[in-house]
């Protein structure tokens, strides 16, 4: 089965063939526009994904060796993401699927991420094969999940303020590191020292705020921007600059260690034996690495999808469509699926 994925919820415009469960082409063309501003500006992605969407799903067909007509269903982001960014792959998926007559695909954005494990180059690659927890840290999303193989799940704790990607993209912000400033601080961090200082971890056993670790699975990371902004401003700019690597290896130890804190305990209370990491924070070495060494100790497995499928990616989109297919999850074609921005979990 020759399955088209597209994905446009954010600023990543990409399209993938899947060919009987294996990723055959996966293109993604990062937006460059918006590192002047601070933050991805929605009507400019919107404009990048119209401009590149024909290219870019033909480079993928190209790369897959496949026609267009060889394709037997196409899947395309419905949300949640960028309203505008959304509709353009969405509205261009199902136009095409309509024209071709084949079956379409509406696919949520945020469980495409959780079922990534399921993401592989090889038919027979190493898959979870029973329950597992699923940590989702992207820009957008951080979200904890006990992730069944029928493809239900229950989302057991989320944000309640930022998500971890944010907490990278402000704190490296205003540390002058530019946009997106996740992928620096963690470069940065290599180098530093993570007990330079401590920043608070919200909602943990060592807060004031919680009383029951075990029982909190959900995230708060605004206190920690609070926090690193006022240090910013009670210290010299010449230590400040002198200690950078320091501060990033500082801020990522403080979420790197609620991240994977709060996902084995989650593990062990829901008696999983394995540990999905998913999303853009997932190609963080500090969290990889973190997240490794606990699993090892508590006896877990680790899947952490590759980075190119770990980042917003169409192969995530088109594998979410084929696991639909296989455990009867589609319902009639949806031609007129419509874009939602919202996360609402199905459950
Ligand atoms: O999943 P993703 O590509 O897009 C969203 O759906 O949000 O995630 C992007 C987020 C950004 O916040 C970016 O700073 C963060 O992932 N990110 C990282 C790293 N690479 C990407 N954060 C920390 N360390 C990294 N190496
Ligand atoms: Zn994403």
């Amino acid at each position: 089965m020759n399955i088209l994925g597209i994905e446009t919820s954010c600023d990543e415009t990409s399209a993938a063939i899947l060919v009987d469960g294996a990723v055959r082409s996966n293109v993604v063309s990062s937006q460059r526009c918006h590192g002047d501003f601070g933050g991805v500006v929605p009507e400019l992605a919107s404009r990048e994904h119209e401009r590149l969407i024909v290219s870019i799903v033909d480079t993928a067909l190209k790369e897959a060796n496949i026609t267009k007509n060889e394709l037997d269903v196409i899947a395309a982001t419905a949300g949640p993401g960028l309203i505008g960014a959304v509709m353009v792959g969405l509205c261009f998926a199902e136009g095409l699927a309509w024209a071709l007559g084949k079956p379409f695909i509406p696919v949520n954005h945020v469980e495409a991420h959780i079922f990534s494990p399921f993401i592989s180059d090889e038919a027979s690659a190493r898959k979870p094969e029973g329950d597992f927890v699923s940590l989702t840290v992207s820009g957008g999303h951080t979200m904890l999940s006990v992730v069944h193989q029928d493809l239900s799940y229950e989302v057991i704790g989320r944000t309640i303020d930022d998500a971890a990607g944010e907490a990278f993209d402000k704190t490296g912000k205003m540390l002058g590191l530019g946009y997106p400033a996740g992928p620096v601080i963690d470069r940065l961090a290599k180098d530093g020292d993570p007990a330079f200082h401590r920043f608070p971890r919200a909602l943990t056993a060592s807060s004031q705020t919680s009383r029951s670790y075990r029982g909190n699975f959900d995230f708060s990371f605004s206190g920690l921007k609070t926090s690193v902004l006022t240090w910013l401003g009670q210290h010299e700019q010449e230590h400040i600059e002198r200690h950078l690597a320091d501060i990033a290896a500082s801020i990522q130890d403080a979420i790197v260690s609620v991240l994977v804190g709060k996902t084995i305990a989650a593990a062990l209370l829901h008696r999983v034996s394995a540990v999905s990491v998913a999303g853009g924070v997932s190609a963080n070495s500090g969290l990889r690495a973190a997240m490794g060494e606990a699993c090892r100790k508590h006896g877990l497995e680790l899947y952490i999808p590759d980075i190119a499928y770990s980042t917003d990616n169409a192969a995530m989109i088109a594998t979410m469509a084929g696991l639909m297919i296989d455990r009867g999850r589609v319902r009639g074609n949806a031609y007129d699926a419509a874009p939602f921005a919202r996360f609402t979990p199905a459950g």
